[in-house]
């Protein structure tokens, strides 16, 4: 590829997402140091009275903003169960046992709210973690810790800033046992990536971008992502991506569930007209039973499928396996816009819908 097509190509990135993409493994510990600007405070929302953790870690947060309640467990080992509530309610059984943390980056989603009003009316929020709004206001009001997010970024690409603070929201009341290795972890899965993508390309004398030439393969078809055990967090992200920055449908499933139903559904995949891609997520360590389900469904769907991409992380870690698959998604994500001819940053759609609702 001549640095001209390149060049043409990266013209579409006017709000620098791919520059966005970059700062993962900076944005890390970036979020673990916020949350320990508070951890007294934090600490306090679980005293050690009550015991060793609280009985689950309730995480709410939409969006961008959820997705850390998926990875935290996903990278980490957790001491108790946490629960991502991505909705407008608290589950009926959460109690003074549980501590719940809000997420929002804006601190102004409906859903993130109304669940914080209900934790407040329960005594049970031990943080919000937010740019500022309506939530921050709110929780500093009840005198509840703030682990306080940069402004300026889109929501899905603070992912590092907000698992990196909620990991250590999570430490500070027993969850996880020790969060400055679970990032450092993070950081080195993340920056496999993030340095095949910085100053590469032909303008430095490299091959294309890798991630470019995995969005070309992508390109105009309908994409499914397979995670499995912990990539299945990753999965989820990577749907999210390609729906929010290449503005395509994608679907992501995980095995084993997915050989139980899903496996079925390839049967008359080419009856929908569309071309599909597979794309697959090995997790760390991935066990023999899994790895025959990959392989074994793969021989079953393939010829209803046109392409397909096997990522087996070169990450040492869980965390850091976690991270640079999640990197990857959001390279080949961006690039998909990139190919389309298209700005990946803008998720229009969102703010009409926020608005209409706000306006009823
Ligand atoms: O990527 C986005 O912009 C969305 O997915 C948002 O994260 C989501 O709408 C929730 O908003 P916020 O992150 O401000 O709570």
């Amino acid at each position: 590829m001549t640095t001209t097509t390149l060049d043409s190509l990266l013209a579409h990135d006017t709000s620098d997402m791919l520059g966005a993409a970059a700062t993962l493994p900076a944005q890390l510990p970036d979020g673990l140091a916020r949350a320990e600007r508070v951890r007294e405070a934090l600490q306090a929302a679980w005293p050690s009275d009550k015991g060793a953790t609280p009985r689950t870690l309730v995480v709410c947060g939409m969006g961008g903003s959820g997705v850390g309640a998926d990875l935290l467990p996903a990278a980490a080992d957790v001491q108790a169960p946490v629960i991502a509530v991505k909705g407008y309610d608290l589950p009926g059984w959460v109690s003074d046992e549980d501590r719940v943390v809000c997420v929002s980056y804006s601190g102004a989603t409906s859903e993130t709210l109304a669940c914080f009003g209900q934790a407040l009316d329960r005594s049970v929020v031990a943080a919000v973690i937010t740019t500022g709004g309506e939530l921050a206001e709110r929780a500093r009001a009840e005198g509840i810790p703030v682990v306080e997010l940069p402004s300026g970024m889109q929501p899905r690409a603070a992912v590092g800033v907000i698992f990196g603070a909620l990991v250590g929201v999570a430490d500070a009341l027993g969850v996880v046992d020790d969060a400055q290795r679970v990032v450092d972890e993070a950081v080195a899965g993340a920056s496999i990536v993030v340095d095949e993508h910085v100053g590469t390309g032909p303008e430095h004398g490299g091959d294309e971008p890798p991630a470019l030439g995995m969005a070309r393969q992508l390109h105009d078809k309908a994409i499914v992502v397979s995670g499995a055990g912990h990539t299945e967090a990753v999965a989820h992200r990577w749907k999210a991506q390609v729906n929010e920055n290449s503005k395509v449908p994608c679907f992501a499933n995980a095995y084993p569930e997915l050989c139980h139903n899903e496996l079925v559904g390839w049967e008359f995949a080419r009856a929908t007209g569309a071309s599909w891609a597979l794309v697959e997520l090995l997790p760390f360590e991935a066990s023999e039973a899994i790895r025959a389900r990959f392989d074994i469904t793969l021989r079953l769907v393939g010829e209803s499928i046109d392409d397909v991409l096997r990522f087996d992380p070169s990450a040492t870690t869980r965390a850091g396996a976690t991270f640079e698959q999640l990197a990857w998604g959001d390279y080949v994500s961006i690039y998909l816009a990139l190919l389309r001819g298209i700005d990946p940053t803008p998720v229009d759609r969102i703010h009409v819908l926020k608005a209409e609702l706000a306006g009823r």
